[in-house]
């Protein structure tokens, strides 16, 4: 039977792909996007079954009311996905405060104010499905990218709580961790934002990122493969919390996550010396 999805940043990449291949499939698709005449070849493809809206998901007032029409008009949505985002180059040094804060804005405060503006209607109908768009660069981190990584180790520490909260309401959360796809994000001139360099850096760690990021299509992954990746995950039957996409993804975090064991375990002996005497 056809669903309902509600995406936000659905101009490019994995929002763009997720729309036309929910629509070309026969699906509803409610698409928020900041400049809306950029899906106007698909409103006139798809008539009705696409659902259109301004919105900045950093204004936070215009999410809660495009949410509450959203429902209004389309009744039921059986899948909520939060994709809006992009990337911030610079050592940490190098940002500007603005750079910082709309970093944060959109990538960790909108999915949570995104999160909560849906909860009530997602209980109200019996449950639904959210994915919130992570990264691999949720677990793990490269310099000159840490403002990004904030934003999604923070989500990841958001959602992982939220799943626990709403799980009892039938309400059902995947967090979706891409690997390197090539889409907008890493374009040169795309949706990434590039910090002011600072002539201390060059050549250093915290520069090797953004000088290594050129072409998308020589990335690992597919754009297209990996939107439909998440559609398999809004349509399974039993969701996984976490998803990984992209074998880059699961190399990557294998690894990062072995080396903080490794660290945790090599700490262990000191770490027991806070202990209580006679704590097990
Ligand atoms: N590509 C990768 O390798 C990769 C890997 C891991 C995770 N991700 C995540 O995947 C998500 C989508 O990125 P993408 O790779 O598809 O890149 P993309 O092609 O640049 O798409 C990003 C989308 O987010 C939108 N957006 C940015 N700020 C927004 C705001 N304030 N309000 C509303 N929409 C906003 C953009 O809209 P505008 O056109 O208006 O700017 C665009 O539609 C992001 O959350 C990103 O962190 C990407």
């Amino acid at each position: 039977m056809a669903k309902t999805w509600f995406i936000t940043g659905t101009s490019s990449g994995f929002g763009r792909h997720l729309s036309e291949l929910l629509l070309e499939r026969g699906d509803r698709v409610a698409a928020t996007l900041r400049n809306p005449s950029r899906l106007d070849a698909l409103a006139e493809k798809y008539g009705d079954r696409l659902w259109v809206r301004e919105l900045d998901v950093t204004d936070t007032a215009a999410m809660r009311r495009v949410v509450d029409e959203a429902f209004a008009d389309l009744g039921r949505i059986d899948v909520i996905i939060s994709n809006a985002g992009y990337g911030l180059l610079g050592a940490a040094e190098e940002l500007r405060d603005d750079q910082i804060d709309r970093q944060l804005a959109t990538n960790l405060v909108a999915p949570i104010q995104l999160a909560r503006a849906v909860t009530p209607h997602l209980r109200a109908q019996g449950g639904g499905r959210f994915l919130q768009v992570s990264s691999m660069g949720g677990h793990l981190t490269f310099p000159g990218f840490s403002m990004y990584h904030t934003s999604k180790w923070g989500v990841e520490g958001f959602f992982d709580s939220f799943a626990k909260e709403v799980a009892p309401f039938g309400i059902l959360t995947t967090l979706i961790e891409p690997g390197v796809i090539g889409t907008d994000f890493f374009e040169p001139g795309g949706s990434s934002d590039i910090a002011p360099a600072m002539e201390i850096y060059a050549g250093s760690p915290a520069a090797w990122f953004r000088e290594g990021v050129t072409d998308p299509k020589a990335m690992p992954g597919d754009p297209i493969r990996t939107a439909q990746a998440m559609i398999d995950v809004g349509d399974a039957e039993n969701p996984p919390n976490r998803q990984l996409l992209g074998s880059d993804a699961y190399v990557a975090i294998r690894d990062a996550m072995a080396e903080r064991m490794r660290v945790f375990e090599s700490g262990l002996d000191l770490a027991r010396t806070a202990d209580r005497d006679g704590a097990s």
